[in-house]
């Protein structure tokens, strides 16, 4: 992607960014998502906080608790949390039925948690991750390795063609100390039966197909800001 382009999207990415914000109110618990776009939204509620927002936070990844809390902001654990307010977090591809693919940061388990908590779970995204159909990109998948050839194997006979993620050369490995598989379904016809199919494998701790879990999707496109919901 040429310059120009990366610039109009981090300009988008931040204008979501701004909007969904806005949703976030004194007393709230927030999750925080994972990834560039969301990025945007922990350093503008890092500049509530400092303005007087009072807040306390649940984050999506390591890297998202180390910046919310660079930015002043209180993290507390997932754990014993029974609800999240409100959640802001970016996507890999979105539909107008609001049905996700999410993952690309690897965050996927703890971002889907924080989005089934979520009273508001608000998604910002630029125009590029607008999709007709769910799939061009490929569906991550966080598997637990012991069980690792098992999930590849079942992943393909359910279709999809998959590859063990990797960093460099490395494997890559999430916060929870488990690998990626990325499977290519193709374009994907009825997500929410892949869904269901991928949730029966066990070993599979969990899929980037976010179905049903999100309150709103926030696009910003040029300067427009578009709200499905
Ligand atoms: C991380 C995610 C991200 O939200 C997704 O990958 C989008 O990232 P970005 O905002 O950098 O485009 O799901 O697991």
């Amino acid at each position: 992607m040429g310059n120009m382009n990366k610039n109009q999207q981090d300009t988008e990415k931040r204008a979501a960014a701004l909007e969904a914000v806005k949703f976030v109110k004194d007393g709230d618990v927030v999750g925080l998502g994972t990834g560039s776009t969301a990025t945007f939204a922990i350093k503008e509620l890092g500049q509530k906080v400092t303005e007087g927002l009072k807040i306390t936070a649940a984050a999506s990844s390591v890297k998202t608790e180390e910046l919310a809390r660079s930015f002043g902001i209180q993290i507390v654990d997932i754990q014993n949390l029974g609800f999240i307010d409100v959640s802001i977090d970016g996507a890999d591809e979105f539909t107008q039925t609001l049905d996700l693919i999410k993952g690309g940061g690897g965050a996927l388990f703890r971002e889907k948690i924080i989005a089934s908590l979520s009273k508001n779970s608000i998604i910002i995204t630029d125009a590029s991750k607008k999709v007709e159909k769910l799939g061009a990109f490929t569906v991550p998948i966080e598997v637990i390795p012991l069980a690792f050839q098992y999930v590849f194997d079942q992943v393909t006979k359910l279709g999809g063609k998959s590859k063990l993620r990797k960093k460099d050369v490395e494997t890559f490995i999430t916060d929870n100390g488990n690998y990626i598989i990325d499977a290519d379904f193709g374009l994907i016809d009825a997500p929410q039966e892949l869904a269901r199919s991928l949730n029966q494998i066990d070993g599979l701790l969990a899929h980037g197909l976010f179905i049903g879990l999100t309150s709103k999707v926030i696009m910003s496109s040029g300067n427009e800001i578009l709200v499905f919901e």
